[in-house]
């Protein structure tokens, strides 16, 4: 049997102010955009933990010395169109060597299926880490579409980074791809009539771009 997908709820102070106030109504798109950057950085740290480090050897101007650096498979971000861009910024400025793909997905307003309409990947993404990076996980429907995508292209290190996780879109994401781990700033209640997640900060993408 396959090994379940974990679920990385990132507790941290910071994070959830900042969250907190991305919640909020009267957060205007500014200051939401600004804090997107923010906690998408924090969570990059979080992400990147298990991340293997080997030995080298530096002078320091004092002595030479056996020191740790970030070694293993790079890093790619791969961010779902259109929100999840609202997350790269933040995440290359504490891991600037990352190659960045993209893959356009919306979901649609009637049938809440999602729609493909943009891929466009690193050529060795295959042999990369791959951080995809959406803010919302509702249905799930959209990040599970995303990672067959990547995994119909032969990559299949993955690891979904999202900012408010619904518990229905986390059960969806690891019935269809278990060995993705879910790594989230909270976890809400559930998905309303709309299939928006509640308390959830609504249109993540709206509220990102101005365009409601
Ligand atoms: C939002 C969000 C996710 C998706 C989540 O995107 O950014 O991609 O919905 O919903 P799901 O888990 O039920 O699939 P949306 O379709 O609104 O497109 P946008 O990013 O262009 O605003
Ligand atoms: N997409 C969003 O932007 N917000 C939700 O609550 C659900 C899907």
């Amino acid at each position: 049997m396959a090994e379940q997908g974990k679920v990385f709820v990132f507790d941290h102070p910071l994070i959830q102010h900042k969250v907190t106030r991305m919640r909020d109504v009267n957060t205007p798109t500014k200051e939401f955009r600004e804090l997107a950057n923010e906690v998408s950085l924090l969570m990059a740290y979080e992400v990147t933990r298990d991340l293997p480090l080997s030995d080298v050897e530096v002078e320091t101007p004092v002595q030479k010395g056996v020191f740790k650096e970030v070694s293993g498979k790079k890093l790619a971000l791969v961010p779902i169109l259109r929100a999840g861009l609202g997350m790269v910024d933040g995440m290359l400025s504490i891991i600037p060597s990352a190659k960045v793909g993209h893959i356009g997905l919306y979901r649609d307003p009637e049938t809440v299926e999602p729609v493909e309409y943009y891929c466009k990947l690193p050529e060795d993404s295959a042999s990369r880490t791959v951080i995809l990076l959406d803010p919302m996980l509702a249905t799930g429907g959209s990040a599970a579409a995303a990672v067959s995508f990547l995994k119909e292209r032969g990559i299949n290190d993955i690891k979904f980074c999202c900012i408010i996780a619904a518990p229905e879109g986390i059960q969806e994401l690891h019935r269809q791809h278990p060995d993705v781990n879910i790594y989230c700033a909270a976890e809400d209640e559930g998905l309303n009539e709309h299939f928006y997640i509640y308390p959830g900060l609504g249109d993540a993408g709206d509220r990102l771009f101005g365009t409601k």
